[in-house]
Formats: C-alpha cells, sequence, structure tokens
C-alpha cells in the first residue's frame, strides 16, 4: 500500500462510557446520555486532543432492548438524538469533526440529506454520516415492521439511499447562489439540477431544499463487516468503522477492503479503515489490569448475558448453562459479522458462555488494550504500520476519565512518535482526514455539455 501519513483517530462516545457497566463506576457520568455540559466538555477535550471526529452511535430503539430485566440495569438507554446533539456541539467547537450514526433502514433520503447538509454549513464542513441498516428487531418494531428487513434486502436499499442522498446534495452546484438584489436573480438557473430519481426503493424528485454542504458531501463513513457490509463499503465509504480482534484478521479485512475499493474504480487511500480499540490506561500495566478488573466487578450476570445474547442475533442464552461453551447459533440476520466475530473468539479461547460475556462486556467484541501510554501506543503502532488500520475509533471504557487520560497521556506519545498530528492540517473534516472533495456529479456532465461556462 502507498506511503502512509499518519493515523486518524475518532472518539466514540456513548454517555457514560463504553464498559456496560461504565455508569455504575464512581467517576463515570451515570447521565452522560443527556447532559450537553458532559459532552461539550468530551467534545472539547477531542479537539484539544486533535481527533479527527467525535462519533455518535445510534438506535431507533432503547438500545439493548431484551425482555429480560437486565433492561433496567442498563445505563445506555436514554441519550440524546445524534444530529440534534451534534448540532449544539458545533457551535461549541471549531476543528474537530462531527459524525453520526443514521439508519438506511428506517429514514428517508430526502430527511437524512437536509440534515446533514444542515450539520456541515453550521459546522463549517465538519459532518460525518455513520451509514448503517440497523441491527435489531427492536427497531423494525418501531417503524410498522414486526420483523427487520432482510439482511442483502436491507443493503441493497442502503446502496440506492446513498445514490440518492449524493445526488440531493449535488441539486444545486457550490456557485449557484447569486441573491442579486439588484437583478433580482437568487440563483444560477443552469446551476440547479432535479435528481427525478425512480428506483426500486425510492422515488425522489428533489431538488434538495438547502445549498450543497460545504465539503460537497459529508464524509460517508460505513460499520457492516460482512460479505454485503464490505461490498457497500468499497462503493460507498471513505471511512470505514469494524470490530477486529487480532493483528491477522484485521490486516485480512484491510487488504480485502482496499482491494474491493481499487476494484470498484476508486483509489485505496480515500478509504481510511479504523477499528475500534477499547483503551485501558494506567500509569503501569498492573493500574491498568486493577481498572479493568474494578469494572469487570460492576457487571450483574443479567446484563452480561443481555448483552451477549444481543451480539449473537439476539438468542436469548439465559436458557444454557453459564460454564459451558456457547452452543451452535443459527445464522443471524442481525450483525452478521459481530456474531461470527464473537464465535470465532469463544472458539479460540475456549471460553464458556460467562467467560464470553465478560470479555465482551467492555468492547462488545472490538479489541482491548491495556497498559501505560507507551505499551498503548506500541499496539497502535503495530496496527498502523502493518497495514492492519489507517486509524482507530477511540472507545474510552468509562468518560469522562477514559478520554482525558488518553489526550493527556496517549495522545503526546503518539505525536513525539510523529505518528499522529501536532495542529489540524485543514478546515473540514475531509481536509484533516486527507479526503477529496467530491465533483459534482451533475454539473460534471453539465460543463461537458456547455464549455462556456
Ligand atoms: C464502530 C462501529 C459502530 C457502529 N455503530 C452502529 C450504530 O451506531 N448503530 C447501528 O445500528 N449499528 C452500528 N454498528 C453495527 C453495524 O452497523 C453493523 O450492524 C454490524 O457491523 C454488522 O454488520 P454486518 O451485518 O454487515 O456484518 C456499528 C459497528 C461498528 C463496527
Amino acid at each position: 500500500m502507498g506511503e502512509k501519513k499518519q493515523l486518524k483517530l475518532g472518539a466514540f462516545l456513548p454517555g457514560p462510557g463504553h464498559h456496560v457497566a461504565a455508569w455504575r463506576h464512581p467517576n463515570a457520568q451515570a447521565d452522560g446520555g443527556l447532559n450537553f455540559q458532559h459532552y461539550q466538555r468530551l467534545a472539547q477535550t477531542a479537539e484539544r486532543g486533535k481527533f479527527d471526529m467525535i462519533f455518535l452511535a445510534d438506535n431507533v430503539a432503547v438500545w439493548g432492548w431484551s425482555e429480560t430485566e437486565a433492561l433496567n440495569r442498563l445505563g445506555q438507554i436514554a441519550h440524546f438524538e445524534p444530529l440534534t446533539l451534534l448540532s449544539a456541539l458545533s457551535v461549541v467547537t471549531q476543528r474537530i469533526g462531527l459524525a453520526a450514526t443514521v439508519s438506511t433502514t428506517y429514514n428517508e433520503p430526502y430527511h437524512l440529506a437536509r440534515k446533514f447538509a444542515s450539520l456541515d454549513h453550521l459546522s463549517g464542513g465538519r459532518a460525518g454520516w455513520n451509514l448503517v441498516t440497523s441491527a435489531t428487531e427492536a427497531e423494525a418494531k418501531n417503524f410498522n415492521q414486526e420483523k427487520h428487513m432482510e439482511h442483502t434486502t436491507r443493503y441493497g436499499r442502503a446502496k440506492e439511499f446513498v445514490d440518492v442522498v449524493t445526488s440531493l446534495w449535488d441539486s444545486w452546484e457550490d456557485s449557484a447562489f447569486l441573491r442579486d438584489k439588484e437583478l433580482g436573480i437568487y440563483f444560477h438557473p443552469d446551476k440547479l439540477h432535479i435528481p427525478n430519481h425512480k428506483g426500486e426503493h425510492f422515488s425522489v424528485r428533489g431538488p434538495l431544499n438547502i445549498a450543497r454542504p460545504p465539503q460537497g458531501y459529508p464524509v460517508i463513513i460505513q460499520a457492516g463487516s460482512s460479505e454485503d457490509g464490505k461490498h457497500l463499503a468499497a462503493q460507498t465509504a471513505e471511512v470505514i468503522f469494524t470490530a477486529q480482534q487480532t493483528l491477522e484478521e484485521a490486516q485480512a479485512f484491510y487488504s480485502d477492503v482496499k482491494e474491493r475499493v481499487v476494484k470498484s474504480g476508486r483509489r485505496a487511500e480515500h478509504v481510511k479503515i479504523m477499528p475500534g480499540v477499547f483503551p485501558v490506561i494506567g500509569k503501569t500495566e498492573q493500574e491498568a489490569k486493577e481498572k479493568y478488573d474494578q469494572l469487570q466487578e460492576l457487571i450483574h450476570p443479567t446484563v452480561g448475558l443481555a448483552l451477549l445474547s444481543g451480539l449473537v442475533g439476539g438468542v436469548d442464552l439465559s436458557s444454557y448453562p453459564l460454564d459451558e461453551p456457547l452452543p451452535n447459533l443459527p445464522e443471524t440476520n442481525l450483525h452478521k459479522s459481530r456474531l461470527k466475530l464473537v464465535a470465532d473468539l469463544a472458539q479460540r479461547e475456549n471460553l464458556t458462555i460467562r467467560q464470553l460475556y465478560l470479555a465482551i462486556a467492555g468492547a462488545r467484541g472490538h479489541r482491548t488494550i491495556l497498559g501505560t501510554a507507551q505499551q498503548i501506543a506500541d499496539q497502535l503502532s503495530e496496527w498502523f504500520v502493518n497495514d492492519g488500520a489507517d486509524g482507530f475509533n477511540i472507545m474510552p471504557p468509562y468518560l469522562p476519565d477514559g478520554l482525558d487520560e488518553f489526550v493527556e497521556l496517549v495522545i503526546p506519545e503518539l505525536q513525539r512518535r510523529g505518528l499522529f498530528r501536532t495542529e489540524y492540517e485543514g478546515q473540514t473534516l475531509r481536509e484533516n482526514l486527507g479526503l477529496p472533495r467530491p465533483e459534482n456529479k451533475f454539473s460534471k456532465v453539465a460543463h461537458e455539455e456547455r464549455p462556456y461556462m
């Protein structure tokens, strides 16, 4: 692969932190999901650390919904709608990217195009859209469905969804709006394009009722790692979030996806692959271990089991003996790649159900690394220089401490090694990620047809 500059970093920020028992930690902001001052502080800390972006995940249902008694022990179930929160955070930050998940299965392209264009204008070009197809039955039940849409169908819908959204963002050319009070001309008629999309899933005439986003398109992120997921990512994604446990798995995913990107006519360096990492930082390795153990002791068994059940396709594991191995599980229509990752982990390390839910309670299958700032930097650097990643989605165990420690201890170590920026390169998220600004697909055609412009 070409010369790699420096690694990219996302700060993945669920209110109280990532560990399933984070909210119970004495230092954690238990009401973090609904506390704006908390988020303002996190966003400004991540910006001080020169992170590329903050990232807010989302589901259109209560997260981790399960009929079990675990629900009232979960600390991440009530939180702001992410785009509403990012709009507010765009006012109290200047350079950091603002990325959030919006599902293509339970939204309409026109609404989404408008909201992300607005966030991109509000923030001066810092918006990022994490495109997911959703992966829980609970969400289907909130949108007139009994069953979640079939996996391949919903990825097909997602591809068309992206095509419609980018066409809507291209409704107006960058310099369309003249606002000439003298002539009474508000926009240049030749620079308006009507998408008139008619497809299998959508019929959207357009145009969009907001000017072309400052970045051209907000940065498109994708988080599916199945066959369908990788296929969609190769065609549409500029950033790919993924969960990988070992360097070998990460390298296999990295080279596979980069190859697909090139096969789909794009440049490999125009896609940044950023696995999730759950770092537990200590002044000594022992201190990091003690911090991790303290969190693990806060896990209530029903919560651990409910989380694991959710990740293995919603199979209720409560009737299986906890100190026995995971039973063979049926194919899932939900998180395909995550089920495989968790089942492979159980097999590779010969884990019982109890040991498995303890192993995924922190990072939900993403990689967990413990140690001093130097040891954490070593492990991040190893994946970066060996083509396992272009950067990482940092998942602090509990907040705000987990992010504060990463910014105060690990970032300076990465900067000292020349692996991470000391100043932002540009104004927009796409400039800082080193991604090109997309041309307007309509004006490209138009210009070819009317050379005088
Ligand atoms: C870092 C990361 C963040 C994710 N964020 C969300 C999210 O916010 N909402 C969601 O429904 N799914 C989220 N997912 C799950 C993916 O959308 C997808 O369901 C999962 O990766 C399985 O995809 P697959 O069926 O293509 O394997 C995330 C996945 C990763 C790796």
